[in-house]
């Protein structure tokens, strides 16, 4: 059993990086706040034979991801990847983004990305190996405006993954920087962008697949991918 949880996996990227994964063959753990369509999710891989666990919660309340970590492993006896996926979009002018969305953005983006993290290493640091991929964004290394909020939290995202490498790197552990660009996904709510420019969750979770299969002496620092005519 090679055991992949998926965070934000109730829709968009982590949804279609669950459903790829399950049909690889992969048991995935599912987390998202909505438990329903978690529910749903679970059961359309399991009707196609696949395997998967719905634990529901915050991950950026500090006792949620050790509590669901613990639940995983006891159930499935081991967790060999974590995707930190769960994330908001807060897609405001920095003089019109109040603190309430600034606080929101940095706990769902990189404070989850941090609990988790902290919750699956003991596990992986015991084994001597386990991958971690944090699905950041083109944002985590380049300005765009009306980003500030989403741009802070994902450069500290960046750089957190970086130095999470640095720290596990001796005990076999992976750590990805996975960097999409626009992605067809309901982050974007109602902005009026060009969809058809963008790339489908689908086509990004086909990447994430590649890396939960990726040797173990291999460490794929940075995956960044843009759609085929660029930034939108
Ligand atoms: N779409 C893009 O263009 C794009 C580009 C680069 C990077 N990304 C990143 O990709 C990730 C997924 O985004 P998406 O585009 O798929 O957005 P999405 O469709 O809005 O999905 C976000 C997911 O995160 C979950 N989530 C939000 N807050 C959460 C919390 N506190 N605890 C647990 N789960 C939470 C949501 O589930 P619930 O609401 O059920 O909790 C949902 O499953 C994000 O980190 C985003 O920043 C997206």
């Amino acid at each position: 059993m090679n055991v992949v949880w998926v965070t934000g996996a109730s829709r968009g990227i982590g949804k279609a990086m669950a459903q790829k994964l399950a049909k690889a063959g992969f048991a995935v753990a599912l987390t998202a706040r909505n438990a329903t369509a978690l529910h749903q999710l679970s059961d359309s891989i399991q009707q196609q034979g696949g395997n998967a666990l719905v634990l529901p919660g915050d991950v950026s309340q500090p006792k949620v991801p050790l509590q669901i970590a613990e639940k995983i492993l006891n159930s499935w006896k081991r967790i060999d990847t974590l995707i930190n996926n769960a994330g908001i979009g807060i897609f405001k002018s920095i003089l019109s983004t109040d603190v309430q969305e600034w606080d929101e953005s940095l706990a769902v983006n990189t404070r989850s990305a941090f609990l988790c993290s902290k919750a699956v290493l003991p596990h992986m640091i015991e084994n001597r190996a386990g991958k971690i991929i944090n699905v950041i964004s083109v944002a985590g290394q380049q300005p765009y405006p009306n980003c500030g909020a989403y741009c802070a939290s994902k450069y500290a995202m960046l750089g957190f993954t970086d130095v999470l490498r640095n720290e596990t790197r001796q005990y076999g552990i992976q750590v990805t920087a996975f960097m999409p660009g626009a992605t067809d996904t309901e982050i974007w709510g109602n902005a009026d962008l060009p969809r058809e420019r963008m790339m489908t969750p689908e086509q990004v979770a086909t990447q994430a697949v590649h890396l939960c299969k990726a040797d173990a002496n291999i460490m794929i620092e940075q995956v960044v991918m843009r759609p085929q005519g660029g930034d939108l």
